[in-house]
């Protein structure tokens, strides 16, 4: 069967015919599949990227950057201690949210454990400091007692990628989900986008009858909630606002009654929590302002010049490195998601294989291809009175990112367990140095849970595991 004069003729007109060489070698059901996917990709959309990146509209973030000021709207941890009531007022509001049903929670676990060299989903990664508790474990649990505690169900959306998905949805079907109810798992898979030739602006192949293709970033979590018509399915439940977090912190708060409480408080439309960035070279994202509106800008596209600012007490000006916690408004995100230009992509130049002319497969040593990602955290500046705040880095940013070094399971395992020993400590107990502890959220998902659980004088030794 030759290719359908309409699909020659989008091919043709977008430069992109050589697409089809392999055409006649394909079977039938191959043919199907390829004009499929050929079919959704939006070439217009691919040509306007490549003009951008190669300069051709708006400010770069470089220039951005450059002008950029530490965050205005912002609670510190600081304005926390000074202020007791503004800490109590938040927590009461976020309770009340909680327990009237309102909030909902949503794990971007698209990304796949690159720097991590474990090639399972990341979400599937052993980190409890005393069992094999994985990351997905401490996180659905964690969702399970807010849940309890709350008197409601929480939703938890799972956005997963080609890449994740099947084995993600059979490992948490296998444990049950940890306990939460099969119908308030919500799973989505993300989008993806094509790598293109980096000079010839040509699509590439990854096999005869297949594109080259990525995940479309956690910014691709729009289009593919709406996709899925999650947001219906939120408004059904009178879910108004979603907290999300990444797959990769185990001691991020989830649902955290403060954030919660003081993004509705301020009036914020999506509020993100930061902490104090280690040194200029961390690699997170940074908030800043930018000519009166919020952003973040990525370590990647940051300055190293800019990163490494100091305002008069020689402190980091831009210190408020990005935890990718955020609080959105549903409605705030629905009106993105069918806004016409919606988030922005980014361009990012790497090593892409794919199929050369003559059919061999090439694996570059340099980068030679275009991607490209949308990133969640754009939608910032499109927000009303977007909120910032401050957490403390020890006991909610340990994520685990690399192997071995800073954020590495080991220091993970270390915060997790610096964390218990604390919340015991503080409920009276008496901790021997070097005993290693495992609490699950399900025992105690905050540490006035242990008060009423733990006689004052206790001793710990060894090795404990509280479940
Ligand atoms: C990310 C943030 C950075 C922040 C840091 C905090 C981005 C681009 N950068 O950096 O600003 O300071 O976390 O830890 O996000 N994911 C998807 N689909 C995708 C890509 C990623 O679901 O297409 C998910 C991953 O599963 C993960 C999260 O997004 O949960 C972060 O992805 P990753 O690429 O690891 O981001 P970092 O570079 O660590």
């Amino acid at each position: 069967m030759s290719a359908s004069a309409d699909l020659k003729q989008r091919l043709e007109s977008a430069n992109q015919q050589h697409l089809l060489k392999w055409w006649d070698d394909l079977s039938r059901e191959q043919q199907a599949n390829f004009e499929e996917q050929l079919t959704s990709v939006d070439f217009d959309l691919i040509r306007r990227l490549l003009e951008k990146g190669s300069g051709g509209a708006g400010e770069s973030i470089a220039a951005k950057a450059e002008r950029a000021t530490p965050p205005k709207n912002l609670v510190r941890l600081a304005d926390l201690t000074a202020d007791p009531d503004l800490a109590i007022d938040a927590d009461k509001k976020g309770r009340e949210l909680l327990a009237a049903g309102k909030v909902g929670v949503v794990l971007v676990a698209g990304g796949q454990g690159t720097r991590l060299g474990f090639d399972q989903p990341k979400g599937m990664f052993p980190i409890g400091p005393v069992t094999d508790r994985t990351l997905f474990q401490i996180m659905f649990e964690q969702v399970l007692a807010r849940s309890k505690k709350s008197g409601v169900k929480i939703p938890y959306l799972i956005m997963t990628s080609d890449a994740t998905d099947a084995d993600t949805r059979s490992y948490l079907k296998s444990e049950n989900y940890f306990g939460l109810d099969e119908s308030d798992v919500l799973f989505f898979k993300q989008g993806t986008m094509p790598a293109v030739d980096d000079r010839e602006g040509t699509l590439l192949l990854a096999d005869k009858g297949q594109l080259s293709v990525s995940p479309d970033g956690h910014g691709g979590m729009l289009g593919a909630l709406a996709n899925a018509n999650l947001f219906q399915e939120l408004e059904s439940r009178g879910i108004e606002y979603l907290y999300y977090h990444q797959v990769d912190n185990p001691t991020a708060i989830i649902a955290d009654p403060v954030f919660l409480g003081l993004h509705v408080l301020r009036e914020s439309e999506m509020s993100t929590k930061v902490i104090a960035k280690v040194n200029a070279g961390e690699k997170t994202g940074v908030v800043v302002d930018v000519d009166g509106e919020t952003q973040i800008i990525e370590y990647s596209d940051m300055p190293t010049a800019v990163s490494e600012k100091t305002d008069s007490d020689g402190d980091l000006l831009h210190w408020a490195g990005s935890t990718a916690i955020h609080v959105f408004d549903v409605q705030f995100l629905k009106r993105i998601a069918e806004s016409a230009d919606g988030l922005p992509f980014h361009t990012a130049h790497k090593k892409v294989s794919h199929l050369a002319e003559n059919g061999e497969l090439i694996v570059p040593d340099e980068p030679n291809a275009y991607k490209f990602e949308r990133f969640i955290f754009d939608a910032l500046p499109m927000a009303k009175n977007a909120l910032v705040m401050e957490a403390d880095r020890s006991k909610e940013f340990n994520p685990v990112k690399n192997a071995e070094g800073s954020d590495s399971p080991q220091t993970c395992r270390s915060a997790l367990n610096l964390i218990a020993v604390d919340w015991l400590t503080m409920a009276g107990a008496e901790v021997e140095s070097g005993t290693r502890i495992e609490i699950s959220p399900l025992y105690a998902v905050e540490p006035a849970d242990l008060d009423e659980k733990i006689e004052p004088g206790t001793h710990y030794s060894g090795e404990v595991i509280l479940k």
